[in-house]
């Protein structure tokens, strides 16, 4: 190696990187260290917590959305206007009742939360067991409060309200990165209207199709689910909505209505093939389906269901 080309590789001093919460919670991604506990706790909550209609609607799933996200803003809000009535003379018995509604809405949240936690990838549920530490960290502190409040030691009510409030922070940024950076919660399921123009669109020769077995076609961007029963072909996209699975590898089954559906193999949520509508969760976005033809030269066609 000669001079020249030695000196373009030779390190200078590092540059200094301030630390920034995001490299903290992408760092927690990756923290192998907390797997056992994670394995330890899923295994608690799958038993707790059977799946069923008390899971899917931890999930969201009667309302459509994820429960978790919203609920939080109970416990949160309440807890945020305590703190400011605690600057207000004369607010005390107010502050207190927020603290304790708070409280009250923590359960709820939390048993959402534990729901949604439980079909997360691993990279997620490291972030959302810290997320959930520094949560249950604010409900044990705010409780403290309450305690200290109601035996009148308002002082020490709001100190811990205050370091309540830090945790509650704390654990609020991390749900951030899981909800908006790794996108927990999110609809996964491609969007048909911005990656499918308006129209029928030739999909595959119908007699490639087997009867009763899903197998994957691609449509432009786009992969699909595609199931022939007998003459009836049902459509839906590939990835499933809550966290992109491959529905054609998913187990075929029947709804309580003898309806045919498929089972996601990442983590059981469970749809209607004729129409997408979500049967279990934790999905809650229905999967965007396609009216299907054949046309005179045997060609299955296809276009989004409106
Ligand atoms: S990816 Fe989780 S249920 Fe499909």
């Amino acid at each position: 190696m000669n001079r020249r080309t030695s000196s373009i590789f030779r390190r200078g001093p590092r540059p200094q990187v301030r630390p920034h919460p995001v490299d903290m919670a992408e760092n927690l991604e990756q923290a192998g260290f907390l797997d056992r506990a994670i394995r330890t706790i899923s295994t608690g909550v799958k038993r707790a917590l059977p799946e069923g209609p008390v899971k899917d609607a931890l999930h969201g799933v009667p309302v459509g959305h994820p429960a978790h996200p919203p609920l939080t803003d109970l416990p949160m809000g309440c807890w945020v206007s305590s703190a400011v009535l605690d600057l207000v003379p004369g607010t005390r018995r107010a502050s207190s009742a927020l603290v304790a509604v708070g409280l009250a809405g923590a359960v709820p949240t939390a048993l959402t939360g534990i729901a949604d936690w439980s079909a997360l990838h691993r990279e997620q549920q490291r972030v959302g067991l810290v997320h959930a530490m520094g949560t249950a960290a604010a409900s044990a502190l705010y409780g403290a409060s309450l305690v200290a409040r109601l035996r009148g030691r308002d002082g020490a009510g709001r100190t811990l309200g205050l370091a309540g409030l830090g945790a509650l922070f704390a654990g609020g940024y991390l749900g951030g990165h899981l909800a908006f950076r790794q996108a927990a919660g999110a609809n996964h399921a491609d969007q048909v209207s911005h990656l499918v123009t308006l129209g029928w669109h030739d999909l595959c020769p119908a007699t490639d199709l087997p009867d009763g077995w899903p197998v994957r076609r691609t449509l432009g961007y786009i992969s699909l689910f595609v199931l022939r029963e007998e003459d009836d072909i049902h459509v839906l996209t590939d990835r499933c909505s809550h966290l992109a699975g491959p529905l054609h590898q998913g187990r075929i089954t029947n709804d309580d209505d003898g309806e045919t559906c498929v089972v996601c193999p990442w983590h059981g949520s469970t749809f209607r093939v004729a129409d997408g509508s979500v049967v279990h969760g934790p999905a809650t976005s229905r999967q965007p389906a396609f009216e299907t033809r054949v046309n005179e030269d045997g060609i299955v066609q296809v276009r989004p269901l409106s």
